[in-house]
């Protein structure tokens, strides 16, 4: 199938890449020319597991073309929109700018038989809005929407073989039409038994916003659960082993921690309480707004810990902040807890050096002030305190008596859970985590 994807953002790149490397032949537009270039070039403008091997093969297999311009599309007849919904203001409504710009630049390109595919992740409600918008252009093209999944750091795994594909479609003309084209671009997944849902154009959109409020919630809920488990002496990680046999509740995102990130679950815990407010329903979701606090709480209580085990940033508290990344496998640092963790310890006056194996470029070319090292070894050297904000496989593994060696004290904050204390109080150190004793 020939299809076009408007957007070459984190979506978009992997989603345009994933499509040739299926056999479509793909057409992947974008405003950004400098985003274009690097792209044709093979490169991923953001570090990816996988993204530049099938980057590079469907390139070569001439799949996969990058443009700046929009009449290039003409030809393809199933357009994706994979551009960004960013978090328009303090309300935490989504913007919906780039969505609405999108189908305003594709639609004088459209075929009257043409499929636009919605990924965006966006408030209940907007596909409809852009189906009225395409009518009133004239156009007879049928918009349904296919929201996107993807986790960072698994997104080429994620797109080639998703745990589900959901098709929303509104019933009337072009309904059967529009099926069949999803199916067809899908045929691989579906072919290796990837489950679909068919449905209308709102729950389409709903499903994902469901499931990201969902994820929050069970992370807020175990940070919840860490808090009183440090009150009490008890265990949360134990804890959330035991109550994660339980198949009903599962023990995936059960790991208690420094909180959620990145660019999805926060902004859209946020853009889901606006929408329902909007419907006036605000107080259906109220629990996300506690769910949001628990999460930047953890922040702060990560902050906190290592002030307090470090002795005070007023004694001149030098810190080791091991991750800058939102998550491991990422160099993404949109609403990262690590580097909040970093900034918060800086601003109550301790020295901190910083080490992330892929996030420092991207966290340095937002906050250029920040003190980052070469290796983990640079960055622990003369540290009072060590402070692990992501689970890189690296820090996991990290040797106590190597890391001893560099400290000036062995105390170490672990905000993921993830060492074992027992090897790390063996060596010496001062350990302490979230919600275990
Ligand atoms: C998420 C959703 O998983 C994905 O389906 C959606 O399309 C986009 O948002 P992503 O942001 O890439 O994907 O990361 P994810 O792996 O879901 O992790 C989100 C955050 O939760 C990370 O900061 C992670 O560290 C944190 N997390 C996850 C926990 O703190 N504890 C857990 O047990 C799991």
């Amino acid at each position: 199938m020939r299809v076009s994807v408007i957007g070459c953002g984190y979506l978009g790149a992997v989603h345009a890449a994933a499509m040739a490397d299926l056999g479509h032949d793909v057409i992947a537009v974008d405003v950004d020319a400098e985003k274009i270039a690097t792209l044709r070039a093979g490169l991923p403008p953001f570090f990816e597991p996988g993204l530049p091997e099938i980057l590079s093969t469907s390139l070569a297999s001439g799949r996969l073309n990058f443009t700046t311009e929009m009449a290039d599309v003409a030809g393809a007849t199933v357009h994706f929109i994979a551009v960004g919904t960013p978090q328009s203001d303090a309300s935490g409504a989504a913007d919906l700018r780039f969505v609405d710009a999108a189908l305003d630049a594709l639609i004088p390109h459209l075929g009257p038989q043409d499929i636009v595919v919605g990924k965006s992740t966006v408030p209940v409600g907007t596909a409809e809005r852009l189906a009225e918008r395409l009518l009133t252009a004239g156009s007879t093209a049928t918009l349904v929407w296919n929201p996107e999944f993807l986790r960072e750091g698994f997104a080429v795994k994620d797109t080639l073989a998703p745990d589900r594909l959901v098709f929303g479609v509104a019933q009337g003309t072009g309904h059967d039409a529009a099926l069949r084209a999803l199916h067809e671009v899908y045929a691989t997944a579906i072919a290796g038994g990837v489950p679909v849902v068919e449905t209308d154009l709102a729950t389409a959109e709903l499903v994902k916003t469901a499931a990201n409020a969902f994820l929050a919630t069970k992370i807020s809920f175990i940070n919840a659960m860490s808090e009183i488990a440090e009150a009490t002496g008890a265990n949360v990680t134990e804890l959330a082993d035991a109550i994660g046999y339980d198949t009903r509740i599962g023990r995936r995102f059960l790991n208690a921690g420094v909180g959620f990130g990145g660019g999805c679950l926060p902004k859209d815990i946020r853009a889901f309480s606006a929408r329902a407010e909007e419907l006036g329903l605000g107080d259906s979701v109220a629990f996300l707004g506690e769910v949001d606090a628990i999460n930047l709480r953890q922040r702060q209580r990560v902050i906190e810990r290592v002030l307090t085990e470090g002795g005070g940033a007023e004694t001149g508290l030098t810190v080791a902040v091991l991750g800058l990344a939102f998550k491991p496998h990422s160099d993404d640092v949109r609403d990262s807890p690590a580097l909040d963790v970093a900034l918060g310890l800086v601003a109550a006056g301790a020295t901190v050096v910083a080490y992330d194996p892929e996030a420092m470029g991207a966290a340095q070319k937002r906050f250029p002030e920040l003190v980052v090292a070469k290796n983990v070894d640079q960055a622990l050297l003369g540290a009072d305190i060590a402070v692990l904000v992501t689970e890189w496989p690296e820090f996991v593994e990290l040797d106590p008596r190597r890391v001893g060696d560099l400290m000036t004290h062995k105390r170490i904050v672990d905000a993921r859970n993830v060492l074992n204390p027992a090897q790390w109080r063996a060596e010496g150190f001062h350990y302490s985590s979230l919600g275990r004793p």
